[in-house]
């Protein structure tokens, strides 16, 4: 079942639970339409009488009322002060608001949104956005629950407002992004042995042709005459062999000579370490070290679910790094698809190849205009900056601004880190050109193997780099993401190029 959000201006009052607003101070707010009498004295009892609700955003307190009252319950919502109330607490709000329908199995909801928001369309809008992100699941591999389970999921939820025209045009928007991020967040929860390299790239053809995103499949026959090197030597321990998936979007149409934005992502669909092989405890998560990738092909699928006017590229290398007589050793030698020799000092250090390969592919191609990889890259980067912030590399101030100010816009996290021309050096080899891992061991491990990227980005394409191994994967729940891949990167990125390339 779905979770379904329209808005109005009046209420059916068909729902199991009708939705107040309640500002700090616990004053009930005025909906569009007028409460009840009777609802109105019993939700100021409840208030009076709750000892611990303060109408802090998203808190909730959930009430039966009386048999003849049109609603079973009555759900106070916190929206702390509506007036001051950003978009970004608002889905904050509706997250924790969807969670609490969640727990209590109502299956329907009337929300009055608070008339006295400073625009309460916008609030209205975002409080669905966080609701809906929040409802995801990834329950494909669930048997049928048996009867005696009574567990209901909400399926609908009505949101009434005076203001219910914009509110619907600003959900329709960013409902076309949330289809982005729920398809990285499905391939990301979706087990290895479903998602392994050919599996995914027809799941991505599956997905994306439909709406005209144009794509091109180059398998392991292709990448070896083309001499991607590097990314195939990650992949040959494999019984699985690599590819690479190019999707393009030309919003500006066919005969527009528009550089395109490059999107890159790193598609391991599992991170053994291979020969340097991982430690046996968690190994299962590393299913999510496609990311970065998922995160590309969320964002083409936004682009083009809301047609946007912008020419982009987006390119994923798939591979799975697996142990095998056949795999790829440390000491080895690779001649990368830009020429450059890399020595193999640790072949858990992959993310970092099959990026080489592919960062200069994109580049000799399309010569884009600006390029962002996404990769679940380094530990040290979850050792750094947790699980709230992205590391973000980038050669170029402008950029970073722009990045900045969008990832500000969504809520997902940037933290700048240094590109050093040091870490660069770092990685230059005695015996071939570059090597895989610093001289230094794990000291700056983020920075190194950022360093390790920019010997592959020619000239001063302006060029990011997104660190997302702390952030593509969280295990608990959060206001507006619940466990598991978050699909991180497909709003930030869906936004910047709504802002800046359209
Ligand atoms: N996929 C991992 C990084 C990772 C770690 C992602 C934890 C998500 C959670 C990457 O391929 C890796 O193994 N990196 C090594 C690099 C080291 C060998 C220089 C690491 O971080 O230990
Ligand atoms: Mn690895
Ligand atoms: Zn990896």
């Amino acid at each position: 079942m779905t979770f379904d959000i329209t808005f109005s201006k009046t209420s059916k009052k068909k729902a199991d639970a009708l939705i107040v607003c309640v500002s700090a101070g616990n004053k009930l707010a005025a909906g569009s339409e007028p409460l009840d009498k009777e609802t109105k004295a019993f939700a100021e009892r409840a208030l009076e009488k709750s000892a611990s609700f303060k109408g802090k955003t998203g808190q909730t307190l959930v009430t039966l009322l009386p048999a003849k009252a049109s609603y079973d319950y009555l759900v106070l919502l916190g929206l702390g002060e509506p007036e001051k109330m950003t978009a970004q607490e608002a889905e904050k709000a509706g997250g924790k608001l969807y969670a609490a329908l969640d727990d209590r199995n109502f299956k329907s909801a009337d929300l009055l949104v608070d008339e006295g928001c400073k625009d309460k369309g916008l609030i209205a809008a975002h409080l669905a956005v966080g609701a809906k992100l929040r409802s995801y699941r990834f329950e494909v591999y669930k048997s049928e629950k048996k009867d005696d389970e009574p567990k209901q999921k909400p399926e609908r939820l009505y949101v009434v407002t005076s203001a219910e025209r914009d509110a619907e045009k600003i959900f329709k928007r960013e409902s076309q992004t949330i289809k982005g991020v729920f398809f990285a967040r499905d391939v990301v929860n979706e087990p290895p042995n479903v998602i392994y390299p050919y599996a995914y790239a027809n799941r991505i053809l599956e997905e994306l042709k439909p709406y005209g995103v144009e794509i091109e499949i180059l398998d392991d026959k292709k990448l070896v005459k083309n001499g991607f090197g590097a990314l195939m030597a990650v992949g040959q321990g494999s019984a699985n062999p690599p590819c690479v998936v190019i999707m393009r979007w030309n919003g500006l149409g066919k005969e527009s000579k528009a550089k395109p934005v490059a999107l890159v992502g790193k598609g391991v669909t599992f991170d053994t370490g291979g020969i340097s092989l991982k430690p046996g405890a968690g190994m299962d998560e590393m299913k999510m070290d496609m990311g970065g990738s998922a995160a590309v092909v969320g964002t083409i699928k936004s682009l083009a679910l809301r047609k946007a006017k912008v020419n982009a590229v987006g390119i994923i290398g798939v591979v799975e790094n697996m142990p095998s007589d056949r795999a790829y050793r440390p000491a080895d030698i690779l001649k990368s698809y830009s020429g450059k020799t890399i020595e193999v000092l640790n072949t858990d250090a992959e993310g970092r190849l099959v990026l080489a390969d592919i960062l200069s592919y994109v580049q000799k191609l399309y010569k884009p205009q600006v390029i962002i990889d996404l990769a679940t890259l380094t530990g040290a980067i979850i050792v750094a900056l947790g699980h709230e912030y992205c590391g973000t590399f980038v050669n170029n101030d402008k950029l970073w601004g722009e990045l900045d100010e969008s990832a500000k816009a969504v809520g997902e996290k940037l933290w700048r880190m240094p590109l050093d021309e040091v870490f660069k050096k770092e990685m230059e080899s005695d015996t071939a050109d570059l090597q895989n891992i610093g001289k230094s061991g794990r000291d700056a491990g983020s920075c190194t193997a950022a360093g390790f990227l920019w010997h592959f980005i020619e000239g001063d394409t302006p060029w990011a780099h997104l660190d997302i191994a702390g952030t593509a994967w969280i295990k608990k729940d959060r206001e507006t993401t619940p466990k598991f891949g978050t699909g991180f990167g497909v709003r930030l990125l869906d936004r910047w190029i709504a802002d800046h390339y359209e």
